[in-house]
Order: structure tokens, then C-alpha cells, then sequence
């Protein structure tokens, strides 16, 4: 089991935890978490960008590098996209990802 810490916002210091099996999208695990703040609109098919996540460090670096892709439609992010930002859609989980703390945008739309 992988457990992913996600913070709100800056003063959201304790976060909430959600689990997820290796396989799943991270996108898959917010929402099954009932994650707010992950809208996931198109489902995981790369067209909407409200999956909008950052990724702290040391995980960010552990990712395989976004597709050219992911890469555009973050540009339609409602948020401005920040140096670690990713669509959470295309993060697979692995079981070396168990503990990853991740941000959440002001807002998705
Ligand atoms: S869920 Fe739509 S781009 Fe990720």
C-alpha cells in the first residue's frame, strides 16, 4: 500500500493522507480519496489540466520526465503552473513513491 500526503494550501500543515495501490494514477488515488482539490474532469485522457498537483521534492525527482503532452496542457492550468508542477493523471505509482507529499493548486478552474 503507498500513502500520499496532500496539503491544501500553505497553512494546511498536517495535510490528508489517502492510499493507493503500484498501478494506479495518482489522478485515480486523489479522487478515490475524495481529494477536492483534484477535479480530474476528462478522466485521465490529457484534455482538461484539473488535475493539477506539485509535487515536493524528493519525490519530483524520482518521476519519469512529463511527455511533451502533459507538458502543453499544463499551460491551460487554471493555476499557474510552478517548476514542480505535473498532471497527477500521468504519475503511475509505484511502490517507491509510498510517502509522497504533494500541493494542491488555489483552484482548478
Ligand atoms: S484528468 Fe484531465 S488532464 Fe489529468
Amino acid at each position: 500500500m503507498i500513502q500520499i500526503h496532500v496539503f491544501e494550501n500553505a497553512q494546511d500543515t498536517q495535510g490528508k493522507t489517502i492510499t493507493a495501490k503500484a498501478g494506479q494514477s495518482l489522478m485515480k488515488a486523489a479522487v478515490a480519496g475524495d481529494i477536492d482539490g483534484v477535479a480530474a474532469d476528462c478522466g485521465g485522457t490529457l484534455t482538461c489540466a484539473t488535475c493539477h498537483v506539485m509535487v515536493r521534492e524528493p519525490w519530483l525527482g524520482q518521476l519519469p520526465a512529463m511527455t511533451d503532452d502533459e507538458d502543453g496542457m499544463l499551460d491551460f492550468a487554471a493555476c499557474a503552473r510552478q517548476a514542480n508542477s505535473r498532471l497527477s493523471c500521468q504519475i503511475i505509482l509505484t511502490d517507491a513513491m509510498d510517502g509522497m507529499q504533494i500541493d494542491l493548486p488555489a483552484s482548478q478552474y
